[in-house]
């Protein structure tokens, strides 16, 4: 299994097929692009700009996912901020922002696009993931409304969380994930109360999911791993990308850059994309 660092700024398609135990062989895509990246402002741009810029991400995106199915890919696993980059305040961040509900309630943004508001960020991934046939693991964000009633709740009156989507292959939304272990320069987003342990289960495997800095901490990702014995997806922070299937196990030391270190336990994979 080779580990490869890759350039930042290149464009990257990875395809890699994972035999996961018991579970049939799967193929994955991780892909990489350089984020276009929001203006540095100290002012909330209005929210038709935000999307204006989510919708290009998305479109380098959608070329990405198309190549990944025409090769036979089941999955594809994009970047963590790979839709608005990072360069936010908590107030800057909010017009990129968007109610995800809980996936519980059965939802195909593509076919349904409006049951839970104004959500084309959804939308867009769901008919990806639906026209491609292909499971599509992205990261948006969540904002959630709170009051006085919660005596956590920000000052601004709602959380902001740094979030995982997966779609299936019928663009229905399969999985939430809030990222429990923020980076300290993520000031842009809440901590969520309690860590999740998120899974969703493919004809091709039951899986984990969480993000990036996660990796370095026992909840969740470590358990997800080792005690629930799951392969795990890790949206990683662009730039940090390494073959799907890097394997080193939980004592490699580790480097400088936390985020490009990649954590696994045989038999079980991890993902670290
Ligand atoms: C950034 O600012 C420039 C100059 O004002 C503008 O042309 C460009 O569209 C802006 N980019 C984004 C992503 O808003
Ligand atoms: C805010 O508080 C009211 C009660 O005063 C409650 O009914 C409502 O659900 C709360 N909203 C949120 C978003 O927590």
């Amino acid at each position: 299994m080779s580990i490869s660092c890759v350039p930042k700024y290149a464009a990257i398609l990875a395809l890699s097929a994972l035999g996961v135990g018991a579970v049939d062989t799967f193929i994955d895509a991780v892909y990489e692009h350089a984020v276009k990246l929001p203006n540095r402002t100290e002012t909330p741009v209005p929210r038709e700009e935000a999307l204006l810029l989510m919708h290009k991400n998305i479109d380098v995106l959608e070329k990405a996912v198309k190549l990944a199915a025409r090769q036979g890919a089941h999955i594809v696993v994009t970047p963590e901020d790979g839709i608005y980059g990072w360069v936010f305040t908590r107030e800057t961040l909010y017009p990129y922002l968007e109610a995800i509900p809980e996936p519980g309630v059965n939802w195909i943004p593509c076919t349904e696009p409006q049951r839970f508001g104004y959500t084309p960020e959804q939308e867009r991934l769901s008919c990806l993931a639906k026209d491609n046939s292909i499971y599509v693991v992205a990261n948006i964000g969540d904002k959630k409304p709170c009051n006085a009633s919660d005596p956590q709740c920000p000052p601004d009156g709602r959380y902001q969380y740094n979030t995982d989507v997966v779609f299936d292959s019928e663009g229905r939304l399969v999985a939430r994930y809030h990222k429990y272990n923020l980076f300290a320069p993520e000031i842009q987003f809440d901590f969520p109360k309690d860590s999740e342990f998120v899974t969703f289960d493919t004809p091709f495997g039951k899986f984990g999911i969480f993000t990036c800095f996660d990796i370095f901490s026992r909840d969740p990702a470590v358990m997800l791993v080792e005690e629930f014995q799951l392969t795990a997806f890790s949206t990683p922070r662009p730039g940090t990308t390494r073959s799907p299937s890097s394997r080193l196990s939980p004592s490699t030391p580790r480097g400088p850059e936390p985020e490009s270190t990649c954590l696994l336990q045989i038999p079980t994979t991890l993902a670290c994309t």
